[in-house]
């Protein structure tokens, strides 16, 4: 039976679970081994079922998929690969429907190599006003054969390429993603009209990528090692461009989230003041690693940077970009690092697994919103892709040695039996799912009330109907060497533990939940989480 879907206020966002969905790997309606927005439509139920209030899409529109569809040709168009204009605008009306709320990505700090802005301006030619949407400089040296700086890429590599007629072009990311110069006027305004289409078109929210990157000091200096951040990295006159989208998400009454990266907490909460987006992804939450004093302190410098500008905290445990939490957890190293990501890392799933289930409790208890990313509510771990299969361009550009994040893109197993595991009529998806995912498949996990599915099902379920989670405050009870123990408005209290020894629970009138058996005596085994009515 499908949760109820209680009535929302408009500050549904500031404690909404929203589910992530990378469409190419979510369900595949017409059995080409790509998924699409007809595999979504067919599995609506399911995510009401599981008791989420937003679906967060990455981008579906018209790619080449160099990158994901992070390289977007046309934000007004979905990708043929994944379906119509048409079936998009009636995915968000069914979802709202079934009380969900649809967010887009939108990805402003750069497009396709596709995108006719971007073919106009090679052709246009140095000098152009085409060119000038974009950074493009004469190189250095005595023939311009150096690139114009020494920025480094996001994806290892340098910033620059070099066209024909001998000019360079800027790409943060790959050379099929040239960035965009915001300083220009057309380009601001392209953008607020790609959200009034979106806003238009029913969705809640907007998800911004790469949002702290966009603006670059004009002079596009060298990056000085040493200097508090690089040139591309956060510059002041981006928060002119949050303002104004502000005003136009305010006219619908759209949200923004950012993915905004930034060590900084006060320099990152510049982002959620007041006037600008509404929430930022939680990546100090997401990267730390599971030691009670760590995530601490992740938990209160989180609340300390979102309390001065009134914005509520996200906690965010994976997506499409990091290794999936069940395998993360269960190595010696459980923080995530892009820098650190090898092949052949040993793991331990059961381990894994284990923290995986107390740290959904713990995140779904803290004050805030949180994110879901597809396929964590099955305890998907990490797949092995085979190296003839990899796709993902971090993986090519890290020169082989980067396994690339494929491995948490694989596409998800619906039915134990079914060929692609229910995924599409297809055999074969886009990218191989690992032999042994029969267990993790949809249909197996329903009918076993201590599966991965049955906990998120049920945590889900609670946190709408009891009182005491979402927004709000919360104060830490005193708790024993590597306990993290709590209390929210109601008497609500999560206790998890990660010490070796079992831990004491509070003294309480109800358990609501545990993420795993309890010892005999009543007390919390290593690695597991209860919810409490204290
Ligand atoms: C962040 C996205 O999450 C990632 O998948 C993408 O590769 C980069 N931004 C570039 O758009």
């Amino acid at each position: 039976m499908a949760a109820p879907t209680p009535p929302r206020t408009d500050d549904w966002w500031r404690d909404a679970v929203i589910y992530q969905v990378y469409p190419r790997s979510f369900a595949d309606g017409d059995g080409d081994g790509t998924g699409d927005l007809a595999g979504v439509r067919a599995r609506l139920p399911y995510l009401a079922e599981l008791g989420v209030d937003a679906v967060w899409f990455t981008p579906w529109y018209l790619s080449p998929l160099v990158d994901g569809g992070y390289d977007v040709a046309d934000y007004r168009t979905i990708d043929p690969a994944f379906g119509t204009l048409a079936e998009a605008e009636k995915l968000i009306a069914e979802a709202r429907e079934l009380g969900i709320r649809t967010i887009v990505d939108i990805v402003p700090n750069h497009v396709s190599d596709q995108h006719p802005w971007f073919r106009a301006a090679l052709a246009a030619g140095p000098g152009s006003p085409e060119r000038e949407l974009f950074h493009f400089r004469p190189g250095r040296g005595a023939n311009g054969e150096l690139p114009p700086n020494d920025w480094p890429s996001q994806f290892a590599g340098s910033t620059w390429t070099r066209v024909p007629d001998g000019e360079w072009y800027l790409h943060l990311f790959t050379p099929e993603q040239p960035d965009l110069n915001w300083a220009h006027p057309a380009v601001r305004q392209e953008h607020e009209d790609v959200l009034r289409f979106w806003f238009e078109r029913g969705v809640a929210g907007v998800r911004i990528d790469s949002a702290a990157l966009l603006v670059k000091d004009p002079a596009l200096p060298d990056f000085v090692a040493g200097v508090d951040r690089e040139p591309f990295v956060d510059q002041d006159e981006i928060h002119d461009i949050y303002r104004s989208w502000r005003a136009v998400a305010d006219a619908y009454g759209g949200v923004f989230v950012g993915e905004v990266w930034l060590p900084d907490a006060e320099r990152f909460a510049r982002y959620l003041r007041p006037d600008e987006l509404h929430t930022a992804f939680n990546f100090n939450f997401l990267t730390c690693p599971w030691e009670a004093g760590r995530l601490r302190r992740s938990i209160d410098d989180t609340l300390a940077e979102h309390a001065p500008v009134g914005a509520p905290a996200t906690w965010v445990l994976c997506n499409h970009d990091v290794t999936r939490t069940v395998t993360r957890y269960g190595r010696a190293d459980t923080a995530f690092d892009f820098a650190t990501k090898r092949f052949g890392t040993p793991t331990d799933l059961d381990l894994g697994t284990r923290r995986a289930r107390a740290a959904a409790l713990l995140s779904l208890a803290l004050p805030g919103s949180v994110y879901l990313y597809q396929g964590e509510e099955l305890g998907l771990p990490e797949a092995d892709v085979p190296l003839d299969r990899i796709e993902d361009p971090m993986h090519f550009r890290s020169g082989g040695t980067d396994p690339g994040r494929d491995g948490c893109r694989v596409p998800l197993p619906w039915e134990a039996e079914a060929p692609s595991y229910g995924f599409g009529a297809q055999a074969e998806p886009w990218l191989p799912q690992p032999a042994d995912w029969a267990r993790y498949a949809v249909d197996r996990q329903s009918g076993d009330p201590d599966s991965m599915l049955a906990l998120y099902r049920e945590a889900l379920r609670l946190r709408r109907a009891e009182p005491g989670f979402g927004d709000g405050p919360m104060a830490w009870l005193p708790s024993e060497d590597g306990v993290l123990a709590f209390r929210r408005s109601h008497d609500l209290v999560c206790v998890v533990n990660l010490s070796a020894a079992p831990a004491a629970l509070p003294p309480h009138e109800r358990l609501l939940l545990a993420s795993g058996p309890l010892h005999a005596d009543g007390t919390l085994p290593r690695d597991t989480a209860v919810w409490l009515r204290g």
